[in-house]
C-alpha cells in the first residue's frame, strides 16, 4: 500500500493542446486537458500512480470491464477563484461516493489520501486548463474499471484507476424538457441505482433515445415497483417548487445521492427557503401542475449544476413551467452555489478545497 508521502511518477506532456482551445465556447466533455492520472491495482494492492500525457489506453479485447460492465466513475469540478487560485468543490464527498460505488460492484476502494493527492497533483499540473470564465469550470472524471483479461463472469482481480479533466461550459445548452417515464426502469430495489456504475447509464440510453424521438431531452425516472413516485433524471437529481415550497425527491437505494443535490438542500436551509425532501408522487406533481401550483422544476447535478426544466411530459400531456422570470428559488440556489464555488461569497460549510 502506498503511504501519504508517496510521490507519483510524472511523465509530462511535451505537446500541450491548450492553444487550440476556445475557452469562451467549450462544448461539454469534448476537450481534454494535457494529463491523465493512472494507477493499477494488481496482486491485491495499489501500485505507484503515474501522471502521463492524456492519450489512448492500450487494452486487451478480453478486458473484463468491456464485457461485464465492472466500472464506476465520478464527476466533480474545480473552479477558478477570484485571486487566480483553483479550488475543488467537495472532493471528499465525491471520493466517498466513488468508493461506495466501487464496493457495490466488488471493486477495491481507492485510498482516500492517494485519491486526493492524485487530484491535487493532476489539477496543479494542468492548472492552466481551469477556465477563468465564471460560467465554466474544470470537470474532473475519475474512473475505476476491471482490467483482467478473462472471459467468464466473476470480479476481476486487477483494476485501473484513471482521472482525466476537461474544461467545460454548460451541460445543457438550453432549458430541459423531461418526460415522466412510467414504462422503463432505471433502478430497482436491491440493484445498483445508488452507485455511479457505468451500467446504469447504459441502461438509460434506449429509454432516453425514445423520449428524445418524442421531443424530450431527458427522462424523469419513477420507481420500478409502481412507477408512481418520482426518483431522479439519470443525469441529475430533480427538484420542484410547489406553492412556494421547494420539494426534493428523497434519495434511496434506487437514487444517486447527488452532491449538488445535498449542497442545494443545505444552501436552501441557510437561505431560509421552505424545503422538504420526501417521496413525491407523479400524481401530486400532476395535480399541482393542473392547479397552476407547480412553479419551478430544475435539475441538480455536478455536470448539470442547476438546470431549468421547462416542460414536464405527463401521461395526460405536457406541462410547461411558468416563465423563468417568475422563478425565485432556483435562481437563489444557483447564485448561492456559484458564490461558494467561485469563491465570491462565504464558504461556511468548508466545501472548497484549494489545489
Ligand atoms: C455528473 O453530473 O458529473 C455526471 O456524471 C452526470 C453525467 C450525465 C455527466
Amino acid at each position: 500500500m502506498l503511504t501519504k508521502d508517496s510521490a507519483f511518477e510524472i511523465n509530462p506532456s511535451q505537446n500541450s493542446s491548450i492553444d487550440k482551445v476556445d475557452f469562451d465556447n467549450i462544448a461539454f466533455g469534448q476537450v481534454f486537458s494535457d494529463h491523465l492520472f493512472v494507477m493499477d491495482y494488481v496482486d491485491g494492492e495499489w501500485k505507484r500512480g503515474c501522471i502521463e500525457p492524456f492519450g489512448p489506453l492500450s487494452l486487451s479485447p478480453s478486458t473484463m470491464a468491456l464485457h461485464y460492465g465492472q466500472a464506476v466513475f465520478e464527476g466533480m469540478k474545480a473552479y477558478r477563484q477570484p485571486d487566480g487560485s483553483v479550488s475543488m468543490f467537495r472532493p471528499g464527498a465525491n471520493i466517498a461516493r466513488f468508493n461506495q460505488s466501487a464496493k457495490r460492484i466488488c471493486m477495491p476502494e481507492v485510498p482516500e489520501d492517494i485519491f486526493m493527492q492524485a487530484l491535487v497533483e493532476l489539477i496543479s499540473l494542468d492548472e492552466a486548463w481551469v477556465p477563468y470564465n465564471s460560467q465554466s469550470s474544470l470537470y474532473i472524471r475519475p474512473v475505476l474499471f476491471a482490467t483482467d483479461s478473462h472471459v467468464g463472469v466473476r470480479p476481476s482481480f486487477s483494476y485501473k484507476f484513471i482521472i482525466f479533466t476537461c474544461p467545460v461550459g454548460q451541460y445543457y445548452s438550453k432549458d430541459v424538457r423531461v418526460k415522466v417515464e412510467t414504462h422503463f426502469t432505471r433502478a430497482a430495489k436491491g440493484g445498483t441505482g445508488a452507485a455511479k456504475a457505468a451500467g446504469n447509464y447504459a441502461a438509460a440510453l434506449l429509454p432516453t433515445k425514445l423520449a428524445m424521438n418524442e421531443g424530450y431531452d431527458q427522462l424523469l425516472w419513477t420507481d420500478a415497483e409502481s412507477h408512481k413516485y418520482i426518483e431522479e433524471c439519470g443525469t441529475m437529481n430533480a427538484a420542484f417548487v410547489i406553492d412556494g415550497k421547494m420539494l426534493v425527491p428523497s434519495t434511496s437505494e434506487t437514487v444517486l445521492s447527488g452532491i449538488t443535490r445535498d449542497s442545494a438542500i443545505t444552501l436552501a436551509k441557510d437561505l431560509g427557503i421552505d424545503i422538504e425532501s420526501r417521496m413525491i408522487s407523479v400524481a401530486e406533481l400532476e395535480e399541482a401542475a393542473q392547479k397552476g401550483l407547480l412553479q419551478e422544476a430544475f435539475g441538480l447535478g455536478t455536470a448539470a449544476t442547476v438546470s431549468v426544466i421547462c416542460t414536464i411530459g405527463f401521461a395526460s400531456g405536457d406541462y410547461d413551467l411558468p416563465d423563468i422570470s417568475t422563478w425565485s428559488i432556483a435562481p437563489q440556489i444557483q447564485s448561492a452555489l456559484d458564490s461558494v464555488r467561485l469563491g465570491t461569497g462565504e464558504d461556511k460549510h468548508g466545501w472548497n478545497i484549494p489545489v
